[in-house]
């Protein structure tokens, strides 16, 4: 039904305006009215600093963060004319500042293309390199690129096969520690949080279709700057799933704070997906209170007779019954029937003691098990007899969460008593196999000494990178989730120093899983860095300024360093690792990497088999990242192939030969390609290959297939 503001909408005279006004009318009337409101700010602009400047495509100035979108008009040499098309916040031109628009000219270096929101994109990955040790494991993935598009491009790849997404975003301590939209956000910026919402919401919306639905986690952490915010915002990008905050000590010198409590701790958010939860894992006993009852490294045997709650007689009649103990055992000789009601003295036995349960406070009360089951559970041996005929018997059990403890393998029986109950060994050990409360402190934790200052001091000397975490944080914390899945994928996306990839190769390592990280960050210099680098008259993409952004100078030759064991400058690195698996962290570990850059084609300029070489990784990516990728549609003679397999996937270019194709499959492949715009000679093949292989349909055009940037979720 059109409202009033529709109708005074329609007397709005120029069309774009027009447009522009009605689309932010629906925005607002899209918008919440309870729960987390905030503003969704528009999308990100893309930058484009690859693609060519041609006449027709949209540019902005490369080092001005606010630029206007501009038109190209002609280029001539090294000039172009350009007339502006858009405001710096992406809104169309008014109709009185279209008619002041004058063209302008500017040299083709201080510009870059871009694209707005809404306007495919293309992604593809460019290899840089690898680190080769794990003989035919998946290899990790460091991806340097915008985690938005990298987590658009992951949907052909990866949709509902993430096992674990964990992720350190920005924390918005307003010290300009994350960009929006290229600007740092600082705490003088009125829209702080909600940029960072909005920010965040696109990237959980993404992650959230990565993740499979049956069993799964997403794992956040936060600090006080925005935990309130990130709960409410988890609530509502992931209804009906279960959210927990864990509080873990990351500074036990804790940091000052002005006019408040010094900060000692963070927060972990954890989305149980599924059935996805924490499993019991061997932890020290830092983990859990030496005093705690559940966790003492003994089995635990409680008494018969019930205490607290509903522990009278009359709440359980079928429960008030005689244990006749023989005294010379003391054993348990027979277990009576329920007493008659009104029945408070039990037929004697010759030779025994009648038992009953009797509080303390002289009533009537009630065993926790049924006649029946006492027996069952006595031949069990689930029941201990201990005391004496002067200061009277008393009755204990195994109850199931503590007999499970030793069927399961984690206690081991030595022997029986006279009673027949079982003897357990009590693993005095260092470990305890559980799951911890919502309170972590550990000392391993610590961000200081494991996180800075084994990156700094051991791994890459000289380097230094603000806030990594403690290598054995993140550890343990994807263990929980991870430690029944030797094949998890586990994504990060906001990989910064890559500790996320480290933290899965130690898991590996100690119980030989094949677990695979994706990890993902950008290269950004800080603000500080950037100042300086603008200073000496350098801007953004000039190698010396790449050379000191986080995915060259920090990740790529951190992960590097672990995986080998050498640093950057070629030494052993110092030292063991501590805690779980202690091994000198010079044996580096036996696994593989790839690094690649997420880049962006250009559909109008890239040739078909050029846009193949692209995309190429991808598909090697979405067939689970292991062995060779194939990376050329074209044979040595520069004719295109007609198919090509390797041990974990193939590509078939020209349907015609799907015969061969599917006649040499390998038996270890997971997955084929078909390039086809045909939807009927695709079905046709595919029918061809076993169920088994995910059979996958490119376009001709590959960069179809790919497209990114088209609009919200
Ligand atoms: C808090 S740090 C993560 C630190 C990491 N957990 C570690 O132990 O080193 C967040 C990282 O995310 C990266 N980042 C922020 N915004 C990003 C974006 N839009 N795309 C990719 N990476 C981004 C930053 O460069 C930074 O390195």
């Amino acid at each position: 039904m059109r409202s009033e503001l529709d109708v005074l909408l329609d007397k709005v005279d120029e069309q774009t305006l027009r447009a522009d006004i009605r689309s932010q009318v629906e925005r607002l009337r899209a918008k919440r009215t309870f729960g987390l409101v905030f503003e969704s700010h528009l999308p990100e602009r893309v930058r484009l600093p690859e693609h060519p400047l041609r006449v027709g495509v949209k540019v902005a100035y490369r080092d001005n963060t606010d630029s206007p979108a501009f038109e190209v008009l002609s280029i001539t040499g090294e000039v172009v004319t350009l007339r502006k098309v858009r405001n710096p916040d992406g809104s169309s031109l008014s109709a009185t500042q279209a008619a002041e628009v004058t063209d302008e000219t500017s040299q083709v270096a201080a510009l870059v293309v871009i694209a707005d929101f809404g306007e495919p994109v293309f992604p593809g990955l460019r290899h840089l390199g690898s680190v080769e040790r794990g003989g035919n494991k998946p290899a990790h993935i460091v991806i340097k690129g915008e985690n938005h598009h990298v987590l658009e491009a992951l949907q052909f790849t990866h949709a509902g096969k993430i096992d674990c997404v964990y992720i350190d975003p920005p924390y918005n301590s307003g010290a300009r520690d994350w960009k929006y939209d290229n600007n740092y956000v600082d705490d003088t910026d009125a829209y702080r949080h909600s940029k960072w919402l909005a920010f965040m919401e696109r990237r959980l919306l993404l992650a959230k279709r990565l993740l499979n639905p049956a069993d799964s986690v997403l794992i956040v952490t936060i600090d006080e700057k925005e935990y309130l915010r990130l709960g409410l915002l988890l609530e509502q990008v992931f209804p009906g799933c279960k959210v927990q905050m864990v509080s873990t000590l990351i500074n036990p010198a804790s940091v000052a704070r002005a006019g408040a409590f010094g900060r000692s701790d963070e927060y972990i958010f954890i989305v149980s997906i599924g059935t996805g939860g924490p499993q019991r894992v061997r932890l020290n006993r830092e983990w859990v209170s030496a005093k705690g009852r559940t966790h003492t490294g003994n089995i635990r045997w409680d008494l018969l007779r019930r205490s607290g709650e509903s522990a009278a007689r009359k709440d359980s009649p079928g429960c008030f019954y005689a244990i006749y103990v023989d005294p010379t055992g003391p054993t348990i000789a027979k277990v009576g029937e329920a007493l008659a009601e009104g029945q408070a003295v039990p037929d004697s036995l010759k030779g025994c003691v009648a038992v009953l349960p009797i509080r303390k406070d002289g009533t009537e009360g009630r065993w926790q098990w049924t006649p029946s089951t006492l027996r069952r559970r006595l031949e069990q041996g689930r029941v201990r007899i201990t005391g004496s005929k002067t200061k009277g018997f008393v009755v204990s059990i195994l109850k199931d969460g503590e007999f499970r403890k030793i069927t399961r393998g984690e206690f081991q029986v030595t022997g029986t008593n006279p009673d027949g109950s079982l003897i357990v060994d009590d693993v005095e050990t260092a470990t305890v196999l559980a799951i911890p409360g919502s309170q972590w402190r550990t000392s391993s934790h610590d961000a200081t000494q494991y996180g800075s200052r084994m990156l700094t001091d051991t791994l890459i000397p000289g380097r230094k990178f603000p806030f990594p975490k403690s290598l054995y944080a993140v550890e343990d914390t994807i263990r929980f989730f991870v430690n029944d899945k030797p094949d998890a994928v586990v994504l990060d996306f906001f990989g910064g120093s890559g500790t996320t990839v480290h933290a899965v190769a130690r898991l590996n390592r100690q119980d030989g899983g094949r677990r695979q990280a994706i990890l993902v960050t950008n290269n950004e210099v800080s603000a500080a860095e950037a100042d300086a680098l603008r200073a000496k008259g350098l801007r953004r993409g000039a190698p010396q300024w790449e050379a000191l952004g986080i995915f060259e100078y920090i990740t790529r030759p951190r992960v590097t360093a672990a995986i080998t064991g050498r640093t950057p400058g070629g030494d052993p690195i110092k030292g063991d690792y501590k805690f779980t698996d202690v091994f000198p962290m010079a044996e580096g570990f036996e696994e593989n990497v790839e690094f690649f850059e997420l880049t962006y084609l250009d559909a109008e300029v890239v040739e078909l088999d050029i846009a193949f070489s692209g995309v190429a990784p991808l598909l090697w990516l979405r067939a689970g990242g292991r062995g060779p990728i194939i990376g050329e549609s074209l044979d040595a003679a520069g004719r295109r192939k007609p198919y090509a397999w390797t041990e974990a996937y193939g590509v078939l270019f020209n349907p015609d030969r799907w015969r061969t194709f599917v006649g040499n499959r390998r038996e270890s492949a997971s997955t084929a390609f078909v390039v086809t715009d045909s939807q009927t000679t695709f079905a046709g093949i595919a029918s061809e290959l076993p169920g088994t292989l995910d059979v996958v349909r490119l376009y001709e055009n590959y960069l179809t297939t790919f497209a990114i940037n088209w609009g919200y979720l």
